[in-house]
């Protein structure tokens, strides 16, 4: 994904933002070699777009549409436009709530990456941490994998695991599925941005 120059994140979150925190101090850090240079939300009060106008990077509320849980197509297209302005290399979801698929995926096709709080193929879909819980696993964690056209489905880049203990609640679960997020998604991305991996199929291998 790098021929040399800066590698260029888009963030899309529509929650708190803690994970491109981590990635944003990655890069401060000097441990993530890339630059962010668009956070776009579909929550105009998003915690994610403070955190980023805290630190000088460039925000953007794009309205959704007429969907709950995906963009219509007049959404989807002003997404990809302001990524396109924003010219860049990958595309992190961070916490963005809504499915991506058809023209979006393909006009980004393996450039979108992604963060999940379970070890996929296990507990995709919405609340993992809480399906981990209740079905009794005694170890899950979190995934960093590319978007394809299903719902966290695609070639994993990446994971990390979290014990689950007997006193776990479903929120001490999730937090501490979190911590090992902010470890992992940075480490990640910095590989892609190192274009550290590559892709065939299913399988990401170091190149
Ligand atoms: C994370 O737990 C991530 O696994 C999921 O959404 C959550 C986003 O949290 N995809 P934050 O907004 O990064 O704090």
């Amino acid at each position: 994904m790098n021929d040399g120059k800066i590698f260029r994140l888009g963030i899309l979150g529509s929650g708190k933002g803690s994970n491109f925190a981590a990635i944003a101090d990655a890069i401060a850090a000097g441990s993530l070699p890339a630059t962010v240079a668009v956070v776009i939300s579909d929550v105009r009060d998003a915690g994610i777009l403070d955190l980023a106008r805290q630190r000088g990077i460039p925000t953007r509320f794009i309205e959704p549409g007429l969907f709950r849980t995906k963009l219509d197509d007049t959404a989807e297209s002003a997404y990809v436009s302001a990524l396109n302005e924003a010219q860049v290399d990958c595309i992190l979801l961070a916490g963005f709530m809504r499915i991506l698929k058809g023209a979006f995926l393909r006009e980004f096709d393996g450039r979108v990456v992604n963060i999940h709080p379970s070890l996929l193929p296990s507990f995709p879909g919405l609340n993992a941490w809480k399906q981990a819980l209740n079905y009794g696993v005694k170890v899950t964690g979190c995934t960093v994998h590319l978007v394809d056209q299903g719902v966290d489905t695609g070639p994993i880049l990446g994971q990390s695991a979290v014990p689950v203990l007997d006193r776990d609640t479903h929120d001490s679960l999730h937090a501490r599925i979190q911590v090992a997020e902010r470890k992992l998604y940075p480490e990640i991305v910095a590989r892609l941005a190192r274009n550290e991996i590559e892709v065939k199929g299913r399988m990401a291998r170091d190149r």
